[in-house]
């Protein structure tokens, strides 16, 4: 009975919600600005605003992906033995590098690690949307305000759809005082909510490219029918209704990838700059295009076709960066779209229209909140909110 009753009240907010954004969305002036990027990057336009649902992109490309693979059926690394590459040292600019990058070097090679939290039943039932966030170990109020927001798993999609399933995706404390507090907690977390994903390997920001080949490989194996996946942080605002309405009209078969794109972004040589890049490690001029790491949507059947590609491709620094790699192995171009704002709605920190919930209601993604504002932003986009046409193009 509760669930009837939830799937009612569901229903019912999706519809207010989405009468109420196609009649109050008008194209703004604000939607058309491009500012330039705080990184030094170049960013795509992408589509330009359309009247009626900007977000719909109407350009489809209809190619069906083969899915036939016959991988692992279950996780099949159970032991870490990995050794320090010394080759590496021998070059000549190694000893010139920074220690995290000489760090990094050396353990390039080592690709996959065990697991010590999985859920292999996530994608057991009709699944047709899985959300998966980037978490660490100690940043358990974000997962807790997502799980109480964004992150909130769903039955149903809507309109006959599978499921809506939310998992966190982690490494180890990379701090030695860290792991021994904090891992009896995890797991304690975990079996509350049933929604970690946790791989032996360190949690540093080098490593998230391994939780980004870890999850497409776990995707591979666990969740191989899902239609669509969200990966994203765990510090944006998500707007799920509008994610599954920009989902209805799309076929799982297209390879979708959608999210906040770089084009011709360059390498930061500064190295003050948290993405600094030595040409020692990537000599090119400029990165192929690539979706911001804050929140992107792709098909599953792409995501497995990821997986087999960024086996082949060195592991980089940068996540996003190196995805945007597997993408370009596999000739898929990343898709621009207005609604994800993984640079916050306006660029300047402390422009009002980062703190305005009647943009918030109108965003896919928007980087970047802190729980507390999360959560208050969430009451605010949900509760009694009147966008007047003024305070959309404000
Ligand atoms: C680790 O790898 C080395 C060389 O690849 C091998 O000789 C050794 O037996 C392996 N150890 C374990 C525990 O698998
Ligand atoms: C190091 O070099 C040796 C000899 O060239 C090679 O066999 C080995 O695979 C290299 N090790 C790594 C980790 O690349
Ligand atoms: C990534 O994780 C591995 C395994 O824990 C660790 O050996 C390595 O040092 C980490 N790499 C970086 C760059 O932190
Ligand atoms: C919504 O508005 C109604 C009437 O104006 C008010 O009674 C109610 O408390 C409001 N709810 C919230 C959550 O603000």
């Amino acid at each position: 009975k509760k669930t009837i009753y939830r799937s009612v009240c569901l229903a019912l907010v999706l519809l207010v919600a989405v009468t109420v954004f196609q009649r109050s969305l008008t194209p703004s002036p604000f939607l058309q600005e491009h500012t330039l990027p705080t990184l030094g990057l170049e960013k795509d336009s992408g589509q330009l605003v359309n009247s009626n649902n900007f977000w719909k992109n109407k350009k489809d490309v209809d190619t069906p992906t083969p899915t036939a693979s016959l991988g692992p059926q279950a996780w099949d690394v159970t032991t870490t033995n990995c050794s320090a590459n010394i080759n590496v040292t021998h070059q000549p600019w190694f000893q010139g590098l920074e220690p995290q990058f000489r760090q990094f070097l050396l353990y390039r090679h080592c690709r996959y690690f065990p697991m010590l939290l999985n859920h292999p039943e996530k994608c057991r039932d009709d699944v047709y949307l899985l959300v998966v966030i980037k978490s660490v170990i100690t940043q358990h109020d974000r997962r807790e305000a997502i799980r109480q927001t964004w992150g909130r798993e769903q039955e149903s999609a809507g309109k006959g759809h599978g499921a809506v399933r939310t998992l966190f995706l982690l490494g180890t404390a990379s701090k030695q005082e860290e792991r021994t507090h904090y891992q009896q907690l995890l797991a304690y977390e975990d079996r509350l909510y049933s929604d970690i994903l946790q791989w032996d390997f360190l949690d540093t920001f080098f490593n998230l490219t391994l939780k980004e080949i870890h999850f497409l490989k776990w995707l591979d194996i666990y969740c191989p029918n899902v239609p669509f996946v969200f990966k994203g942080d765990d510090d944006v605002f998500v707007n799920p209704t509008n994610l599954l309405e920009f989902l209805a009209d799309r076929r799982p078969q297209e390879d979708l990838f959608v999210g906040d794109v770089l084009q011709h972004a360059r390498p930061i040589r500064r190295k003050d700059n948290k993405y600094y890049i030595p040409t020692a490690l990537y000599s090119k001029a400029s990165y192929p295009p690539y979706a911001g790491g804050g929140g992107f949507l792709m098909a599953g059947g792409l995501a497995r076709r990821l997986h087999h590609a960024c086996d082949t491709v060195e592991l980089y620094p940068i996540d996003d960066v190196f995805l945007g790699m597997c993408l370009e192995v596999l000739g898929v171009r990343p898709t621009a779209h207005e609604g994800f704002k993984t640079f916050g709605i306006s660029r300047n920190r402390n422009s009002r229209m980062n703190k305005e919930p009647c943009f918030y209601r109108s965003m896919l993604v928007v980087h970047k909140l802190m729980p507390p504002e999360l959560l208050a932003m969430w009451g605010l986009v949900h509760g009694n909110l009147t966008c007047s046409r003024k305070l959309q193009v404000l």
